[in-house]
Formats: structure tokens, sequence, C-alpha cells
């Protein structure tokens, strides 16, 4: 298996680093456009081989998609980061010609490759690259959704004081500050609904904290996190190349599936070696439809200023 990760920045460093070292794939590529920056990470990341005990063989590479060559998966991490203060949605402009661009060299070398997004905002830079390559839609998937629900369990983790393994939670709808939903009701802990044990105002908190969980990084780091979402990219990256068919919520491309059409957002789906392979359309109550249906509406919105770029 051989994969690539575009840009070699915060978030692409971390994901090769823990793709690498979890043995993930046999051969593994790292691309940047700033010159001499992919090999010198890659070489960094060789040098832990001896320490933490892997093989795979990993090449940096300053912009020569040859070296992608037939790759299974390709993630893309190419763009700006966030700013404290900013929103994802404001990287719209520079991140969408970079994420165009990038998409349409991994293909020539890697035809059959399945896409993973990461680059902001991650919702509209999936339909984007859905529109610019044609491809199936099974074959692009943005991680978002991974994320949101790790940190929501790890909200949940702190308030419960219950490792983190033990909760299932998950955050649907769009990959922003306001449109990511947190779905509270169904988070458990063993089986046993979190409401059992967390008062209803602190389960809103955190709800809202999950939410902000990105922007709450950015300020404190100066830049957008990079360990969680590099290991979160990775491990989509884990579920393709095994052929996992876990359930995780991706941003895909809905064709009226939660009454939305025409829209990559975010929805729980089964991964696997032919990327997502079905979409799981739970039943929301009135309350998540709606706040569904307003997510949906902001990533349109987003979606929307496509055209004017
Ligand atoms: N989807 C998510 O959950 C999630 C989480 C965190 C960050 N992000 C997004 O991921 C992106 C990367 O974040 P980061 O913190 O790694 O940023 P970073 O600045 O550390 O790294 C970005 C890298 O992309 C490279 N790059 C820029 N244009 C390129 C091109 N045309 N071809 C190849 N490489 C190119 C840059 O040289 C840089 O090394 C941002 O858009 C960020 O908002 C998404």
């Amino acid at each position: 298996m051989k994969v690539t990760v575009i840009g070699a920045g915060n978030v692409g460093a971390t994901c090769a680093d823990v793709i690498a070292y979890r043995q993930l794939a046999d051969e593994l590529v790292l691309l940047d456009i700033k010159e001499g920056f992919a090999e010198g990470k890659m070489l960094d990341i060789y040098q832990t081989s001896s320490l933490l005990g892997f093989k795979t063989k990993l090449t940096g590479t300053t912009n020569d998609y040859s070296k992608s060559k037939d790759s299974d998966v390709v993630v893309i991490t190419s763009g700006l980061p966030r700013k404290p203060g900013m929103t994802r949605e404001e990287l719209i402009g520079t991140n969408a010609s970079i994420v165009k661009t990038v998409c349409e060299n991994v293909l020539k070398h890697s035809p059959n490759a399945i896409i993973i997004i990461v680059s902001n905002p991650m919702d509209t830079m999936t339909y984007l690259a859905l529109q610019a390559t044609g491809l199936p839609k099974n074959r692009i998937i943005g991680m978002g959704g991974i994320l949101d629900s790790a940190r929501f369990k790890g909200y949940l983790g702190m308030a419960l004081e219950t490792p983190t393994a033990d909760i299932a939670a998950t955050v649907i709808g769009g990959h922003g500050d306001t449109t990511m939903i947190p779905l509270t009701r169904l988070a458990s802990v063993n089986g046993v609904p979190v409401s059992e044990f967390i008062a209803e105002p602190e389960l809103k908190k955190i709800a809202a904290d999950t939410m902000v969980g990105g922007a709450t990084l950015t300020k404190l780091l100066g830049t957008s996190a990079w360990y969680a979402p590099g290991a979160a990219a990775a491990l989509l990256v884990e579920n393709i190349i095994r052929d996992q068919k876990r359930v995780m919520p991706c941003c895909v491309y809905l064709d009226g599936e939660y009454g939305q059409k025409d829209i990559c957002i975010g929805v729980p789906v089964v991964i696997g070696r032919n990327g997502w392979e079905k979409i799981i359309d739970y039943k929301l109550n009135a309350e998540e439809q709606e706040l569904f249906a307003k997510s949906a509406d902001a990533v349109r919105n987003m979606n929307n200023v496509l055209k004017t770029l």
C-alpha cells in the first residue's frame, strides 16, 4: 500500500509520522511546495525508525508528483491554517486554488487514489475536490468529524473522569465553529447514556466547548492544532487501507440522505477499501434535524463563494 500526504506542515507531517510509526503503509510520500521542507520532515521521521521500530519506505519531495505515482490513498493538508480570531471559512480564497491544483496533480499520477481532504474550510474544499476531479463520490472523503468527535470524547472524558476509549460520541454536520453538531443525546459511556452521569447544563457546555475546540487551541497555540488532526487523518487512512468497515463521521456527498442534496457535509459512513462505502442515515430527532438543515445551509453558502473566486 502506498500513501501520499500533500503538505508537510503541522498537520501533514504529524499525519505522516503516525502513518509511518504505525506501519499503515509499505510506502509513504510527503510532498510540499516549500523547497526541502518535506525532505527534511521525512528524514527526521526516518531517524525515529530505529527508536520506534518501523520499516515503512519514506520519501520526501518538493512538488515532484511523479514520486507519488500509484498511491492508493492521498491526504491533502496543503493550505493556510487559521490564526487566532479567524474562522475556517476565511481561508477559502487561498485554499480553494491550492486544493484544486493539488487534486489535478495528484490524479495525473494516481488515477485510482482515494483522496482525503483536510484543508479548510474542509466541507467546501471536499465539494470543490469532487467537482474539480469528477471522481466517483465514494473516493473523496473530507476529514473533520473524526477530529471533532475525538474532541467531544475528550471533553466528556474529562467531565466523567473516564478513559476516552470507553466513550462513544459523534459529531455530525459541517466542520465549523457554528455548524458542527455534537450528538449529545446519543453519547454514551460503556453503553450508558452520558446524561445518566452529567447534568444538562454541563452537557450543553461540553457541546459548546467541542464546537469551539479548534478555536480554543488556535488561541493557545497561535496557529491551528496538529496532533489530533494528524492522528484523525491517519486513522481514516488506516480504515481505508485495512478495509475495516468501521463507521466514522466523515464529510461526503449527500444525494438525499438527511434531507440534503448536492452538498458535502459530515455524516456517519462506513469506511473501507473503496473509500466511503455507505451512509448511515441515522434517525435524528426534530431538534437535531433542524440543526442539520441549518448547518447544511451555512455550508451551502460557503460553497456558493466558490463561484465568485
Ligand atoms: N479538517 C480538519 O480537521 C483540520 C484540522 C486542522 C487543520 N486543518 C487545515 O489543514 C490545513 C493545514 O494546516 P497546518 O496546520 O498543517 O498548516 P501549515 O501551514 O503548518 O502547513 C501547510 C503546508 O502546506 C504547504 N503548501 C501550501 N501550498 C501548497 C501547495 N500548492 N502544494 C503543496 N504544499 C503546499 C505549505 O508549504 C505548508 O508546509 C489548513 O487549511 C488547516 O486549516 C484542518
